[in-house]
């Protein structure tokens, strides 16, 4: 079977790590790289620490619009399933790259699968959940990490072809913890001590583009009294500058540029509370028990909320510093919601 698979953004490199490291035990896989994320930090280093395959055929997209973004992933990706004629094209997620793949191949009649498919959050405003809605819904094979996913997709009325795996990041996480464990030196490095500093990741357009609620993080994260080691996504550092508030957050917090998985693993693993609002994060510190505060209004890891190890804060300024100097959960809550590492093997076999 000829597979090809898209990747675009850091998150996607971390779950096609695991599936293609399965998939390609006996089958042909043909990476196609839109080149969404392009940064050194941001994309080539996850290929080096996750031994991804060098990609098939790099599109170099890079930054702009949605429309634009979307519509030339598409125009390109077209032109190499017209090329390669795949039996399979897998997808990973909700981002522009998830989608551009998912139209091209429906378009030209070509399975499509979905990893990840079926999650929610009900905020259309999120360029995301327009994303992750339309893939499913022009998909032929859904694999869905979580139980409510399988439900969301029955309430919009697909039920066929639709098979709950587990969570392929969580084969990555179990996979690599031990090894982050051992090769990082990121600790040491940032000069902290193991559950004495918090993790902060901002990324989400709700919170970068509109410049009350990155004052209000930014207002927030200076009058906590803790180490806050904040890794800086390229939107943010833009926003932030075009905002006049970065040299108030540097000042409070501690920037680093973004950091590579085995980094990023480690300093979550040690981490006191993790605060994001990436979807992503959300899950990884949930698996690795460590209290996560998100700093949006909805999520669609629901389970993470309802075991009582994540709550939503919004940009709020008050909420986030009441639940960040009070949130203490319960081991007694935690169940294991996320699958046990082998979502990967699930979805390789089904594909089969
Ligand atoms: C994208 C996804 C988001 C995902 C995130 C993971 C969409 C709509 N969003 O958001 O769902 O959670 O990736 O990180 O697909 N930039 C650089 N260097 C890079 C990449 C981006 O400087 O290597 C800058 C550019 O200024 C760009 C901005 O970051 O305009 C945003 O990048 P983009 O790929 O549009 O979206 P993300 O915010 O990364």
């Amino acid at each position: 079977m000829k597979v090809t698979s898209i990747l675009g953004v850091r998150p996607q490199f971390v779950k096609s790590s695991v599936v293609s490291r399965e998939l390609r035990k006996k089958h042909e896989e043909i990476l196609i790289h839109t080149g969404q994320h392009y940064d050194y930090q941001m994309n080539k280093v996850f290929f080096e620490q996750l031994n991804i395959p060098e990609p098939d055929y790099l599109l170099d997209i890079g930054s702009g619009s949605h429309g634009y973004q979307t519509g030339e992933m598409l125009k390109k990706i077209e032109e190499v399933l017209v090329k390669e004629k795949p039996d399979i094209v897998l997808t990973y997620g909700d981002t522009n790259s998830t989608l551009a793949g998912a139209l091209a191949a429906s378009k030209l009649h070509i399975k499509t699968a979905h990893v990840e498919s079926g999650l929610r959050s009900f905020d259309k405003s999120m360029p995301e959940e327009i994303n992750r809605t339309v893939t499913d819904h022009c998909s032929d094979i859904l694999f869905c990490p979580t139980m409510t996913a399988v439900e969301n997709l029955k309430k919009e009325g697909i039920e066929e072809n639709v098979y709950l795996t587990g969570d392929v990041m969580v084969d990555s996480l179990l996979y690599n913890r031990e090894i982050a464990e051992n090769k990082s030196t990121i600790i040491n490095y940032l000069g902290i001590k193991s559950k004495g500093y918090l993790i902060a990741t901002i990324h989400r357009a709700s919170n970068t583009d509109n410049e009350e609620n990155l004052k209000n993080i930014v207002d927030a994260f200076s009058e906590l009294n803790e180490t806050i080691i904040f890794p800086l996504h390229p939107r943010t550092e833009k926003f932030l500058k075009k905002y006049g508030l970065y040299d108030r957050l540097k000042s409070s917090v501690s920037l680093i540029q973004p950091l590579g998985f085995l980094e990023f693993i480690k300093l979550m693993d040690h981490a006191k509370m993790i605060l994001t609002d990436s979807g992503g994060v959300q899950k990884e510190a949930y698996v690795l028990k460590v209290p996560c505060v998100t700093l949006r209004e909805n999520t669609e890891w629901v389970e993470t909320i309802n075991d009582g190890w994540n709550v939503l804060v919004g940009a709020d300024k008050e909420r986030i510093l009441e639940t960040v100097n009070s949130f203490s959960p319960s081991l007694n809550t935690h169940c294991n919601r996320f699958g046990n590492g082998t979502a990967s093997a699930n979805i390789v076999s089904i594909l089969k």
